[in-house]
């Protein structure tokens, strides 16, 4: 709700910067000079974590972190499970109405590919901010929404070949570190606030994620 309107425009305005827009810091921002990219918007590196000494936790808790990437509304817009794209931080329904069709694509008439091109596509001269674009642009299927689920059913889901696309954990994990699609949560284009870190620390703590065990926070 806090990114609506006024909010939106700013956030476009700074976002190409180092995340100036994002700073969040309560105390003194300036004693922390050189590294720009805000606190708030890195992802915690794997070491981090080495202090949780239960192998269990240690693995829940790196899941939490990768988490924040994973619950956030990039991405979750596009895990939904009523065939209905969301929009925004709020997860609105999309605008216009479409749905995402058998194969993902959108429905014959009216194609995600009208709209969303190969590339982010800025609107010149209008107040909209532009049109999300990546060669895969699609629907993910129904059996991998994330729309309204918990972070820890979310994780069983993931790991589970019947709901994730038959994917091994090292294709999960593949698919995590290097997929295009998952890669345009961090260039989203105008207006459109990054998933945190990197997508190399995002794969860094999905990594450590599998080789603790692959364990899920509850839900
Ligand atoms: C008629 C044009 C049009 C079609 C068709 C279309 N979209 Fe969109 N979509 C847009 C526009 C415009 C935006 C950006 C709106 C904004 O940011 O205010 C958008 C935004 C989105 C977003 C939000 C990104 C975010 O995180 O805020 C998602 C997700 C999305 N579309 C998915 C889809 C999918 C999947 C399809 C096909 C099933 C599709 N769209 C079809 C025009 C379209
Ligand atoms: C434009 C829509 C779209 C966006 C945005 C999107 N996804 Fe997906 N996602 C899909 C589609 C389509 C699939 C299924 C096809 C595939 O596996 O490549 C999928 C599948 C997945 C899978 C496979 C396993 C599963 O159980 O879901 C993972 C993991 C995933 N996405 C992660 C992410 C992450 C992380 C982000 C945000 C950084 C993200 N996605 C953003 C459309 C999207």
């Amino acid at each position: 709700m806090k990114r609506q309107g006024f909010g939106v425009i700013v956030m476009g305005a700074v976002s190409l910067g180092a995340g100036v827009g994002c700073k969040s810091s309560k105390s003194a921002p300036e004693a922390v000079a050189p590294p720009a990219a805000d606190a708030k918007n890195a992802l915690r590196a794997v070491s981090t974590f080495a202090s949780i000494a239960d192998e269990k936790a240690r693995s829940a808790a790196l899941f939490v972190e990768a988490g924040r990437v994973i619950s956030h509304p990039r991405c979750v817009n596009c895990h939904p499970a009523d065939g209905v794209p969301r929009q925004g931080m709020d997860l609105r329904p999309h605008v216009p109405a479409v749905t995402g069709g058998p194969s993902g694509h959108g429905t014959p008439a009216l194609p995600c590919t009208s709209c969303h091109q190969e590339r982010n596509t800025p609107l010149v001269g209008a107040t909209l901010r532009g049109v999300p674009g990546n060669p895969k642009w699609a629907l993910a299927p129904a059996e991998m929404a994330w729309v309204g689920v918990p972070l820890g059913k979310i994780c069983e889901q993931l790991k589970d070949p019947a709901r994730n696309g038959g994917k091994s954990l090292e294709a999960l994990h593949h698919h995590m570190a290097e997929d295009v699609l998952v890669g345009w949560g961090w260039d989203p284009g105008p207006g459109l606030e990054p998933v945190p870190g990197t997508q190399r620390a995002f794969g860094e703590l999905i990594r450590a994620w599998i080789d603790t065990g692959a364990a899920c926070p509850s839900p």
